[in-house]
């Protein structure tokens, strides 16, 4: 479970990028975060993954906050950054086993899901290549590997889908409806909106930093007088009042 209450950061003073946010995920749910480009959903994303610290607020992950007891909420967490271009220098393999000694994932288990999902994303053999070599969507794959090694209770992803090929979305997508259905929390970030639509149990919108609307697809487009599209509806809402 994720429990964000009250959360605000600014990184110029007198410039609210998020702005006292409320928001709780519950297990069992697929969360989307919605909101145009700049609105604070990768500032959001890296106050729950600890890697920004909240001006205000307090964020809980499963009840252990993320400021005072860091390491205890971080093995619960899998994280997907927003970018995938990191540790180019390792090969596949020594960046997979660096993710299960930091998460302390036991030998033989670990044997085991680097070998499952890598197969699963169709990387296994691009294992000994190093990961300045990957194409984008191959080092996406490879952080998806890692971020998911540890099996974590909460997966937190921004735009995971982007770059992926139609196989890999479509895997990955499949892999959080199942992570969700056994009782875990999966909120993830996205412009897509009919991925969020088929995929999430609810969305939130985030606009200049403000939550301006949590609820269902169905609430959501209840609040449309017409029968226009998501899309229209997505910049009905997030509009300038
Ligand atoms: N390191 C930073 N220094 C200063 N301002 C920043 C920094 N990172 C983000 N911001 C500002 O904070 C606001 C929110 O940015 P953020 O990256 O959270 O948006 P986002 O919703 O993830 O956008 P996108 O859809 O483009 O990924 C923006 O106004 C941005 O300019
Ligand atoms: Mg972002």
């Amino acid at each position: 479970m994720i429990k964000i209450e009250n959360v605000s950061k600014s990184y110029v003073k007198g410039k609210k990028s998020v702005d006292t946010l409320d928001l709780e995920i519950k297990d069992g749910e697929i969360f989307g975060f919605l909101g145009p480009n700049g609105a604070g959903k990768t500032t959001t994303i890296k106050m729950i993954t600890g890697i920004l610290n909240s001006d205000e607020g307090h964020i809980l992950i499963d009840g252990k906050d993320i400021k005072k007891e860091g390491i205890s909420a971080k093995k619960n967490i899998g994280f997907v950054p927003d970018t995938p271009d990191i540790f180019l220098k390792l090969k596949g393999i020594e960046y997979l086993n660096f993710m299960g000694d930091i998460y302390e994932v036991q030998a033989d288990i670990r044997k085991r899901r680097i070998e499952e999902l890598t197969k699963k994303f169709g990387i296994f053999d691009n294992l000994n290549e190093e990961m300045q070599s990957y194409s984008h969507g191959m080092r996406q794959k490879i952080v998806i590997c890692g971020a998911l090694l540890s099996n974590p209770k909460n997966w937190i992803l921004d735009e995971p889908m982007t770059g992926l090929d139609p196989k890999a979305s479509f895997d990955l997508k499949e892999m959080m409806r199942k992570h969700a259905k056994e009782g875990n929390c999966v909120f993830f970030s996205t412009h897509v909106l009919d991925v969020a639509e088929k995929l999430c149990d609810r969305v939130g919108i985030i606009n200049k930093g403000k939550l301006i609307f949590v609820g269902t697809f169905e609430d959501m487009k209840a609040k449309l007088k017409d029968n226009g599209s998501l899309e229209d509806l997505f910049l009905e809402i997030t509009q300038d009042e």
